[in-house]
This record gives structure tokens, sequence and C-alpha cells, in this order.
């Protein structure tokens, strides 16, 4: 009998040397940087290493675990949907699940404007689907992306991608053109020409968890509109409750004609995305009886995706995590305002929901200014990694650096974060702050184990470009 306990016994303690066959660059970082833990257990907020260690979990697996990790319901789901050996994948049929989670996820976020659902495998598979009804529905190709975009790393979603570290290297991708967020008059000038399949969007960005301006996304709708253009909303990270909503666009009172769902839908266990769209768009694609399939995927509405999607719905409204994520949401910004007095490294900190970002800047005082200076000298993304670095040593905190060559620390928790776990990260970024100030600290410290990393990539880059 085949069991993964003595699998993982007898060869867990090989979990980076076994990445030499995955992405040995990968795991060179996570050494590097000390994130090289060996996570045996988990449950709700709170992952565990090999040793016995807790440590809390602020990255929530990109954004996945909303209900936390392994909840009980969603194991028992699981369990009750494999123990029935259901017909799965007949593929020539229609089955039940699937138009359950579709009935329930457009009562949760279909708003009476959008009325179909076309289930995927993951985000990026949403971004990739919303972007080719949209050119089915225009007959146009071009879309728009915002900068600072992330819509997932697939070759169309690259194309919206508003990053050019993430685009480098990969040729020529998709026809689409960037614009700065919050800015109308670049938007309008674009959608004027009527080139333009989509404008896609998402309500808080990801990378760096930028909140546009209130009016900004309706206003932006009904100039799509106006010039025939459709908007795709991409709520794989924000949507389904993180920013205390089901769909973050209602922040903003926008509505889109194409939302893009995954993540937190999976309940952590099997992946699934979900595109919830209007039905004038699905005429377009499945125009006639023999396009009925012009568009799908084999996994696409298998059952235990399908009943992840219902049981992870169905833990969010019992346990009102989306009113947890805005509480706990409020309390963190509050909390991490008032640190801010204190510690002038914080620059900004600012979110929805439980989706908030911390920005750092160049403080006041000259050891300080010549500390962040130098920080800067050495790697333009180094900072966050000042900090993130000892939250996982010293506090055991995960938390991720928001993007490319930015000073942006990102919090996303499970949803179901408690006061106690507010106050625990709060202390731990105030006691890391503070020895920020510390000669010893970790300003000084990390600098010079990551010096020589820097160096040598500098040297490496410099030789191949010689
Ligand atoms: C907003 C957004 N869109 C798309 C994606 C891509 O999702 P996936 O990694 O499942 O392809 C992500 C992933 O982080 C995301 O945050």
């Amino acid at each position: 009998m085949f069991s993964f306990e003595e699998l993982l016994k007898n060869r867990s303690a090989e979990h980076l040397k076994l990445h030499n066959h995955i992405n040995p660059q990968f795991a060179k970082v996570l050494h590097t940087i000390g994130f090289d833990k060996n996570y045996t257990k988990a449950k709700d907020v709170s992952l565990f290493d090999n040793e016995g260690n807790e440590y809390l979990d602020f990255l929530s697996g990109y954004g996945v675990y909303a209900m936390g990790r392994n909840h009980p319901k969603m194991k028992q789901a699981l369990h009750e949907l494999i123990d029935l050996d259901l017909a799965n994948m007949v593929q020539m049929e229609a089955p039940a699940l699937s138009g359950l989670l579709a009935e329930k996820l457009l009562g949760l976020t279909g708003h009476g404007v959008r009325d179909t659902v076309y289930f995927t495998n993951s985000g990026t598979e949403s971004v990739e689907t919303a972007l080719k009804f949209a050119r089915a529905a225009t007959g146009r190709d071009k879309t728009i992306h915002l900068d600072h975009a992330f819509h997932g790393l697939s070759t169309g979603s690259l194309s919206v991608n508003g990053n050019t570290e993430f685009r480098e290297g990969f040729g020529t991708l998709l026809p689409s053109d960037k614009v700065t967020q919050n800015d109308l008059n670049a938007l309008e000038d674009l959608l004027k020409t009527k080139e333009y399949a989509a404008f896609l969007f998402e309500p808080v960005q990801g990378k760096g968890v930028y909140v546009p301006e209130q009016n900004y996304l309706r206003q932006a709708i009904d100039l799509c509109h106006r010039y025939g253009t459709l908007a795709i909303a991409d709520e794989v990270q924000a949507g389904l409750g993180r920013t205390g909503k089901w769909v973050a666009c209602e922040h903003f009172a926008a509505q889109p004609d194409i939302i893009c769902f995954s993540k937190a839908l999976s309940g952590g266990m099997v992946p699934v995305g979900a595109v919830v769209y209007k039905s004038e768009i699905y005429n377009k694609v499945f125009s006639r009886m023999d396009r009925c399939v012009v568009h799908s995927s084999t996994f696409g509405q298998n059952n235990l995706a399908m009943g992840c999607g219902l049981a992870a719905l169905q833990i969010l409204q019992e346990e009102q995590l989306l009113e947890n994520a805005k509480t706990k949401g409020e309390m963190l910004l509050q909390k991490l305002n008032e640190l801010k007095k204190q510690h002038d490294w914080i620059k900004e900190v600012r979110g929805k929901g439980l989706m908030i970002g911390i920005e750092f800047g160049r403080p006041q005082g000259l050891k300080k200014k010549l500390a962040w200076d130098m920080v800067h000298k050495m790697d333009k993304g180094l900072f966050g990694e000042i900090i993130v670095m000892p939250l996982l040593a010293k506090h055991r905190i995960l938390t991720q650096v928001s993007g490319h060559h930015q000073d942006i620390v990102k919090l996303i928790p499970p949803l179901t974060l408690t006061n106690e776990h507010v106050e625990r990260f709060v202390s731990a970024l105030d006691e890391v702050l503070t020895g920020c100030e510390k000669v010893g600290g970790p300003i000084f410290t990390i600098s010079k184990n990551l010096a020589k990393h820097v160096v040598s990539r500098k040297n490496k880059k410099a030789t191949a470009a010689g």
C-alpha cells in the first residue's frame, strides 16, 4: 500500500536538494534569505516546521487559504466527494456539481449584471479566457492594462503584465498598451481609437497594493462602454472576500462586464478558477451549436474542484469571514498607522480588508538616511528583504516583498485572523524597525550577508554583458 506518511518521513529532509529537479535558483534564493524551512504541518493561520516550531502565515499560499489551512469542513467535503465514487469528467455530459457552483457563484458575484460562468483551473487561465472572450465579443485584438498590473504568467496574461521584469526575455507578446492607474485622460485617448477589445484591471493591485481613487474604476468602465470596449476585473486575488466583499469592485460601485476569480475558490485544496460574465458575451463566443466547445479545458469542471468551490463559498459565508476580513483589516491598518508615527521608515500603509501594503521610505536623521541609501545602492529591492527576513527568522511570521524593486511588504493572511494575530504581527514589526536603527541590527547584518550574493550576481551580469 502506498503511504505518503512513510514517503515524507523518509524523504522530506531532502526537500531542498530535490528541488534541483525543479528550480534550483529558487531553492538557492530560499536558502540565502533563510526561507528554506521544512514545513511539515499546517492549521488555520499556523505553519509548523519539522522541529515543531509554529509560524504565522501572512502569505496564505498567495491568497488561496482565505478560510485558513486544512479547514476541517474542506477536508470533510473532499473526503465525502471521493468516497461517493461519482462519475467524474465524463465530458459528454452536463454535471450537476458545476451547475450548482455556477448558480452559487452568480448569486454572490453576478449582481444581476453577469449571468454566465466559465470554469478554469487557475488564475492565469481565467485571465486568458477573459481576454479571448473579449476579442471574440468585440472583434478587436488590442487590450489596455495598468502599470504594476499582475495577471499571471502564461503568454496572454504576460502580455497585460505591467512589470518589465516579468516580460523580459519572452519575445513579442499580444498587443496591449499600458496606462497609469487613475489617469482617465490617458485611458480615453486610447479608447477613442476604438481598437481595444478590453481594459483589464485589478480592483486592488497585488504588486504594491495600489488602491485606485474612489471614482476611477466606475468612470473608467463608463468610458470603456462609450467606445465599445469591455471592462475585465481581475479579482483572482482581491475577490471572494479578501477585501471584505465578494467582489472587490463593489468598494468602488464599479460593474465590469467580466470578472476573473480563482485562489480562494479552491479552499486551498484543488485548483479552480471561474470567469463570471454577461450572456451577450457568451452569445458571441459560443455562437452556434457547432461552436459549443470552441473554448474548453479537460479538467475545467472536475467534481473535486467544483466541490471545493461549493464548500469554500459556504465556509466563507457560515463563518462570516468577509466581515472578519473587514474588521481585522481595519484594525491592522489602524495599528500600523500608529506604528508609522513611531517609525519614519514607514512611508504609507494602505489596503482594503486583509490585503495590505506597508510601503517604506527614506527616513529622517542622518544615520538612518545613510543606512537607507547604502541598502538602496546595493539593491533596489533589498529593504523589503531586510524586513521580511527577521520577521521570519526571529518572530516566525511569513510575509513577502510585494514586487521587484519595491520597498513594500504585503500582508495577505487568512481571513480567519484574530486580534491576537494582529497584535503579534504589529509588535514583531515594531521590534524589527527598532532594530533597524541599531548598529548590528538587521540592516547591517543582512546587508553584509546579502552583499556577497548581490556583488557576485552583478559581476556575473557584467561578465555576461561583456
Ligand atoms: C490578480 C492576479 N491575477 C492572476 C494571477 C495568476 O494566478 P495563477 O497563479 O493561479 O495563475 C494572480 C496570482 O497571483 C493574481 O494575483
